[in-house]
């Protein structure tokens, strides 16, 4: 079969922080499964990726820290790829857009572009902060959607609807930096004549049928209503400069030279290669398929505006092949976000635990098709009812076995029992579908698809019974033996692209070969012989869990506590509690209690006496002459031998009490209404 020619990438990520879990779902954990996938099929692949160095966010960090952009570019882009090859994600190269390559080629674009008459001049009004001097672009401003009305959209897009926005059109919008209403000013800009793309983007776009239904449709509905033009310069000082004259403080939109990286990146890793044309090869050769890995926030920028400029370049260009999307990553149960540190760092991540271990749950909850969830108490049960029961149990005792009784050495059987053809045949028939699910980005599948044909091998364990076929028929209990050890080479093959690191040692345990085939899928061997043994995986505790929920809860910043709230009251149900404000008369302590002090109140005269359970927040006495706030028809309730007669309102926060008094002089008796 004609080996085919790909080129995959990964989104490049914001050089304003570390790696985090959302990255990896997003969009670097599926192309890292479907590029060793193209790599077991033989097809010839190169991974492509690195950091977007520009962008408000690098600015506003360095502006924070007091250090140049630059400083902070290189700084987040050592450390993600450190923390990519932490979890194995294996790209060919990464690099990122502050180098002067990078620069180079995205001036030319721009240029080729204007020179086509693509790009036009324009004097047009925008948001200029009077405070500290500047035109207020993209995430250095916020205020309502224009489109969706959801509060904190930024300057160039809505997070909530994902649309592209003009940042002039944005509702209140404030600045970052001072936090003031900006003024309107006039600026000079240079824009990409989107409109008289429409054209051939529809007929571009009209042969991707095969494309991921969330991409397809946020793409439609985007050229629907119509393209418009879109400035591709910014009045900053970092980002790549335009390459014409007297336009000083003016550079290229990040959007706009950002996935010109993964070009800058592929003639890096050529130049390494010491080929430096060899980049053509894939950019410039129609065979390739160009496969752009990504977040769905992204979608917009590939699939047009990125298509267009690729479009009107001097050399041919291919354009994107797929661009599969995901959706994105939740944190238990609440929206990722890096500010408020309610995300897991993969720094973090890998002081506790192996990077497969994440490599393996973010597959097994890839958000694919819609966003997906991280939860801590998930985490710990795939790896332990998964990993470890069941593949991990598979290979162990099977391995035990053989040790223990054959010496680790086990041949094939002339014959195999209808049973052992059965499983096998069954486990072949599921390669087929693991392998179409890796060929279409569907991590979930193959990783689900994995699992039953362990779990097949550990039924069929069960079910044949090798401890008690030793004593009677020894080449029964070997048949089952070589059954769960042709399984688990056809697993270790299989499973390679999510969990690379495991099945190398599984099949080091095997004495199998280095090279991993999808050919020798079908070549099952005449014997096994198992070499030095030790668990594939381990399980997670309990406390281990524990303690990362508590670190989670320990360093995030300003988050808001989720409420859980009762059920909707109708107002007659209401209407039914009478709150009065009472005087305290007098205070003392139940004995035997630490929680409760008796109360005598006065409600406009009228005495009564109540139970309040207080006391590890007031002393008696601290209580006496107060005006406090209280439910006073409630059915009175005897508590340690104390009747209740009404009940005092108090706010508690995380176990202190502060009880409720009107913030004016009322007198006793008043009803709150
Ligand atoms: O959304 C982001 O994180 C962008 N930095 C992605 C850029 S992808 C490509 F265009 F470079
Ligand atoms: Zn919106």
């Amino acid at each position: 079969m004609k080996k085919e020619k790909l080129l995959v990438t990964s989104a490049l990520t914001y050089a304003n922080g570390k790696l985090h879990i959302g990255h990896v779902a997003g969009s670097y954990l599926n192309a890292d499964i479907f590029v060793r996938y193209q790599k077991l099929i033989e097809n010839d692949v190169i991974y492509i990726g690195g950091t977007d160095d520009y962008g408000t966010p690098i600015s506003l960090k360095a502006e924070e820290e007091g250090v140049s952009p630059k400083v902070i570019a290189e700084r987040y882009n050592q450390s993600m790829k450190k923390d990519l090859e932490g979890i194995n994600i294996q790209l060919d190269n990464f690099s990122g857009t502050s180098r002067p390559r990078h620069i180079e080629i995205s001036q030319d674009f721009f240029t080729n572009l204007l020179e086509a008459g693509y790009v036009t001049k324009k004097t047009l009004k925008q948001l200029y902060d009077k405070k500290y001097k500047r035109f207020l672009a993209d995430r250095y401003i916020e205020g309502i959607c224009p489109h969706c009305k959801a509060e904190g959209a930024r300057g160039d897009q809505c997070d909530s609807c994902g649309k592209l926005i003009d940042a002039i059109n944005l509702i209140e919008p404030k600045s970052k930096i001072s936090g003031k209403t900006p003024v309107i000013k006039e600026t000079t800009h240079w824009y990409l004549n989107l409109p008289k793309f429409e054209e051939e983007l529809r007929t571009w776009l009209s042969t991707k049928t095969y494309w991921k239904d969330n991409v397809r449709n946020f793409i439609f509905s985007w050229l629907n209503e119509g393209l418009k033009e879109r400035a591709i310069t910014r009045d900053l000082n970092w980002g790549v400069p335009i390459p014409l004259e007297n336009t000083k403080g003016k550079v290229l939109y990040v959007w706009f030279e950002a996935p010109i990286g993964y070009i800058s990146s592929t003639q890096e890793w050529a130049e390494k290669k010491g080929k430096p044309d060899l980049w053509k090869d894939y950019w410039l050769n129609p065979e390739t398929k160009l496969i752009h890995f990504l977040g769905k926030d992204n979608i917009p920028f590939h699939t047009i505006i990125w298509p267009s400029v690729l479009m009107k370049q001097k050399e041919p260009y291919i354009l994107p092949y797929d661009v599969p999307a995901n959706e994105f990553l939740n944190l238990e149960g609440q929206k990722m976000s890096t500010s408020r540190n309610w995300t897991v760092w993969v720094e973090d991540f890998l002081k506790y635990f192996d990077g497969e271990y994440l490599r393996f749950y973010l597959a097994a909850n890839a958000p694919e098709s819609k966003d997906s969830d991280f939860y801590w108490k998930d985490f710990q049960a795939k790896i332990n009812n998964e990993l470890n029961n069941i593949l991990g149990n598979l290979a162990n005792r099977t391995f035990i076995f053989a040790k223990k009784y054959f010496d680790g050495k086990i041949s094939k059987p002339d014959n195999l029992s209808e049973y052992s053809k059965k499983t096998l045949k069954e486990a072949d028939k599921l390669a087929g579908y693991i392998g179409k699910s890796y060929n279409n980005y569907q991590v979930r599948k193959a990783t689900r698809l994995l699992m039953d044909i362990a779990r097949s091998g550990n039924k069929y364990f069960d079910e044949t019974q090798p401890w008690v076929e030793i004593k009677n028929n020894k080449a029964k209990a070997e048949e089952t033996l070589f059954v769960c050890m042709e399984l688990l080479r056809i697993i270790s093959i299989l499973y390679s692209p999510i969990i690379p690191k495991s099945m190398k040692k599984l099949r080091k345990m095997m004495n199998l070969n280095k090279k991993i085939l999808w050919k020798n899928l079908g070549k099952i061997p005449g014997k096994f012989e198992i070499g030095k043994v030790s668990q594939l995986f381990q399980k997670i505790e309990d406390s281990e869990i524990k303690k990362q929920l508590e670190l989670l809860k320990a360093t995030q910043k300003g988050r808001k506590e989720m409420i859980k709230h009762k059920e909707e009251i109708e107002y007659d149900d209401f209407s039914k509690l009478e709150f009065r404000i009472v005087k305290i008369l007098e205070a003392g302590k139940i004995e035997k209690s630490n929680k409760l002090i008796k109360l005598k109140i006065s409600i406009g005269g009228e005495e009564r006496t109540a139970v309040a359970g207080i006391s590890q927040s007031y002393e008696p006495e601290g209580l006496i002459g107060k005006k406090v706030a209280m439910l006073i028809n409630l059915k009175p309730r005897k508590v340690m031998g104390v009747e209740s007669q009404a009940m005092i309102l108090s706010a508690e926060d995380d176990g202190k009490f502060a009880v409720l008094v009107p913030d004016k002089e009322v007198k006793s008796g008043s009803e709150i209404l």
